[in-house]
């Protein structure tokens, strides 16, 4: 009995086939009880005899059961230790951080400095009435300046004879949203997205424009010029800027000017505010009379000027990016060379 159950406990490789041991020979119903139990039916002399051994036996079973119990548990120990090891010394595994995409970041630069100057910033959807995106603008059903952009229309039901919605083609519709929703005064930009068929190395069909506006009882064209200047100054962060107001036409602006801005193109790289160059930004004007009636406000008693500017343009400039096309691409290489991608 001795030996068997030294033995057994010898090779249990774990706890519970220790226990299954235990309970074999020192339990309840284990085989040293059983014989304990015939103890009763011995002579006392032969019960003299057998019952210090089997009380022996059985101490030395149950320390047996601890010392193995014991060298088991040294051994669980040391494997985890073992497993859990961990070299600090091991560099560790850089993870990269999403990070906020050029054109969002230009939307945001631009919303601070115009916020600053009092703007507030007003939204309208991309999906455009014809009235929003050309009547109210002054540009009617035959206007030239319909054809000229590119329209993408979307189709009505079969017999639906209304006229088609668009894409907006600019961020203007937005200053009509803009004059009913506050009436004048009002300071507003307006960012977003546009749309116009066109692709090449500066256009792509989706693009991003910031409108500007403002009218009071006596905003003039000097007022849009130094907005223009400040903005110019603190978004390409430059001292010296010179913009060029040169005479254009829009429907919606009476006077018209585009803006120009005095560059250079030094070995390939643009140097803003300096040179014999002049790069086109965007347009502008004072808001037509017909604009600000389809807005709700009367041009007898208020006026004021208006710009639409190319965020991802300006992008382009101010971050030295050559192809507008790879602002869409989504290409994480292209966003980590400029800096974007973490
Ligand atoms: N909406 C014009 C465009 O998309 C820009 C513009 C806005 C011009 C406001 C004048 C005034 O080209």
């Amino acid at each position: 009995l001795r030996e068997k159950y030294i033995g057994q406990i010898r090779d249990a490789a774990d706890e519970a086939a220790l226990e299954a041991v235990r309970l074999a020979a020192v339990g309840k119903k284990g085989e040293v009880a059983l014989k304990m139990r015939e103890l009763g039916k011995m002579t006392p002399e032969e019960r003299q005899v057998a019952g210090p051994k089997l009380n022996a036996l059985k101490d030395e079973i149950n320390s047996a059961i601890a010392a193995r119990k014991a060298a088991l548990e040294d051994a669980a120990l040391e494997a985890r230790l073992r497993d859990e090891w961990l070299d600090v010394t091991l560099p560790t595994r850089t993870r990269r951080v999403g990070s906020i995409h050029p054109i969002s970041q230009v939307t945001e630069e631009v919303t601070a400095i115009f916020a600053d100057m009092g703007f507030s910033v007003a939204e309208g959807p991309q999906i455009e009435t014809d009235w929003y995106n050309f009547d109210a603008l002054n540009i009617p059903g035959h206007h030239p300046a319909r054809a000229e952009m590119d329209t993408f229309y979307m189709h009505r039901a079969e017999g639906d004879d209304r006229p088609p919605h668009v894409l907006r083609t600019h961020t203007s519709p937005v200053q009509i949203k803009a004059m009913e929703a506050t009436g004048a005064p009002l300071r507003a930009i307006c960012p977003g997205r546009v749309y116009r068929a066109d692709y090449d190395q500066t256009h792509t069909p989706m693009f991003n424009q910031v409108e500007g506006i403002a009218i009071d009882r006596d905003i003039s064209m000097a007022n849009l010029k130094w907005c223009l200047e400040e903005f110019c100054r603190a978004f390409f962060e430059v001292d010296e800027i010179e913009l060029r107001f040169r005479a254009s036409h829009f429907p919606f602006t009476e006077p018209s000017a585009e803006v120009d801005i005095r560059c250079s193109w030094e070995g390939g790289t643009l140097k803003l505010g300096e040179g014999d160059d002049w790069l086109e930004i965007l347009g502008s004007g004072m808001i037509h009379p017909k604009v600000l009636q389809a807005g709700g406000i009367d041009p007898d008693q208020w006026q004021g000027f208006a710009f639409g500017m190319g965020i991802d343009r300006i992008a382009m400039l101010k971050y030295g990016i050559p192809d507008l096309r790879a602002f869409f691409d989504s290409d994480l290489r292209w966003l980590r060379h400029y800096g974007f991608g973490a």
